[in-house]
């Protein structure tokens, strides 16, 4: 590998729901960089099989529930124990919900906000006390989404969970700072992954492919690609931004697909 392509080379980077999807292509490509990696899921078994397929020798394994406050808390301690510091976290865990607002029940809201806002922010927590502890800085991403920005059908609790980790995302960047901390969040668009299989039925699918610029979901590893960006030291001045990584669905207005440009001034 060329110096450049090993920017990572021997810190510590934890992955939270790193077993599959997003999360996995994110440590792939921080391992390929030089990074030590860290996963760290509710599913344990395949979070071993994701690290076992790294190859790594020193790769961590961690059972964690992100909603669950004392699990956090022994996940990080586990990884200090382990490797003396924590480089890098990004904030990815989380679950999906398509659920109409008027048809949403308190438990699927709760749970929802309980994961994927609150899970976000024991990680992002108890992590930067570890890094501000240390005293070397650090790298903070939270995966957020686009449905945090829009008002997407069924994004209720989805949404707001989103929207509260964007602006969680600016909170900790003003307070992180002094520590060397770098915080920045990514907000994906629709991404080809189980958790949108799952989601998104043949109507979902039209829809976003018509209002994407691109006309396409994007992959796993074009989130990486940004991921890696965010971590390295060429994004040292970049803090509290969201990257949208999206296709252009978040710049889109009208869309004339195939229809006859308007003349000026009927427009
Ligand atoms: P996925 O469902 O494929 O993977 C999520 C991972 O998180 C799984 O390994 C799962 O076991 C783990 N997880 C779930 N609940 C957990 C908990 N309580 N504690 C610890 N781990 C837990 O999902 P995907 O698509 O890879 O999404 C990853 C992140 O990206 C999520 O935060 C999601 O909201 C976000 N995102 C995904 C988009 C997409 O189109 N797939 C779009 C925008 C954002």
């Amino acid at each position: 590998m060329t110096e450049k392509s090993m920017r990572l080379q021997g810190k510590i980077a934890l992955v939270t729901g790193g077993a599959r999807g997003i999360g996995l292509a994110i440590m792939r490509a921080l391992v390929a960089e030089g990074a030590v990696p860290v996963i760290a899921d509710v599913n344990q078994a395949g979070a071993a099989a994701a690290v076992a397929a790294l190859g790594h020798a020193d790769g961590q394994v961690l059972r964690v529930d992100v909603a669950d406050h004392a699990s956090v808390a022994a996940m990080v301690d586990a990884i200090v124990a382990r490797h003396g510091q924590l480089d890098i976290l990004v904030n990815n865990a989380g679950i999906g919900g398509n659920t109409p607002f008027l048809e949403i029940g308190p438990e699927e809201w709760q749970r929802t906000i309980a994961i994927n806002l609150s899970g976000a922010f024991f990680v992002a927590q108890a992590c930067a006390r570890a890094m501000a502890q240390r005293g070397e800085g650090g790298k903070i991403i939270n995966i957020a989404s686009l449905s945090g920005q829009r008002g997407g059908h069924g994004r209720a609790a989805y949404g707001a969970a989103k929207a509260g980790l964007e602006l969680l995302t600016k909170v900790m960047a003003v307070e992180l700072a002094e520590y060397g901390i770098n915080v920045n969040n990514i907000a994906p668009g629709a991404i080809e992954t189980e958790m949108a299989k799952f989601a998104h039925d043949q109507a979902t699918r039209a829809a976003y492919n018509y209002l994407i610029p691109m006309t396409r979901y994007g992959t796993p590893e074009e989130i990486a690609d940004a991921a890696v960006f965010l971590c390295s030291d060429e994004a040292r001045y970049v803090h509290g931004h969201t990257l949208n990584v999206d296709g252009g669905f978040r710049a889109a207005g009208l869309m004339f697909r195939g229809s006859k440009a308007i003349p000026p001034g009927q427009g």
